[in-house]
């Protein structure tokens, strides 16, 4: 029964990724690296899978898709903040800026609710100086720097859950090209 129950989960996670992934300006991600190999595009599924596991097994009561769309689109600021000359470099921290940047690509390109506007612009708590409002918003911040912390320190980050969230083909090799887990 359990096992049925997370197939089902990682179902429902798949679904709202699919619905996402369909855009395709969201797979630029994958062109940029957020911590080690990982690209965003990586980081930012595993941050929503987590997030949402999270939730699952200690029977937290959120807004699913809220969750799930605003921790996809939590770090969607499209550009490389490691590069010298990065769009952030002339105002100000890159920790503090691309949560705006990513706030604002996101409501441009996705119908964006209040919810995952608040998860995304206060994820990077407290060097953002406003709280966190939902409980999706403080469960993404910790499980944001949880992720980025284990990105830092891993070679091959979350292979397991790439085979989990069942991508097709076409995407497993988009999300895995770092990380050459497939051809
Ligand atoms: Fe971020
Ligand atoms: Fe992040």
């Amino acid at each position: 029964m359990k096992l049925k129950n997370r197939i089902v989960e990682d179902l429902v996670f798949k679904s709202y990724l699919d619905e996402v992934m369909k855009k395709k300006k969201y797979l630029k991600m994958n062109r940029y690296i957020q911590h080690g190999n990982t690209s965003c595009l990586l980081h930012s599924i595993a941050v929503a899978y987590f997030s949402y596991r999270l939730c699952k097994t200690f029977k937290i009561k959120v807004h699913e898709k809220e969750l799930i769309r605003g921790a996809l689109l939590h770090d969607y600021f499209l550009y490389d903040w490691h590069a010298k000359y990065n769009p952030t470099k002339n105002v100000g921290l890159h920790g503090r800026i691309h949560p705006t940047i990513a706030l604002y690509n996101a409501s441009k390109d996705f119908n964006i609710n209040e919810i995952e506007a608040d998860i995304i612009k206060k994820h990077m708590f407290p060097l953002t100086f406003t709280p966190p409002k939902y409980r999706e918003s403080i469960i993404v911040s910790l499980v944001d720097k949880a992720c980025s912390i284990y990105e830092v320190f891993s070679k091959q980050a979350y292979l397991e859950m790439v085979i989990k969230i069942k991508a097709n083909k076409k995407e497993r090799r988009i999300i895995s090209k770092r990380i050459n887990l497939y051809n």
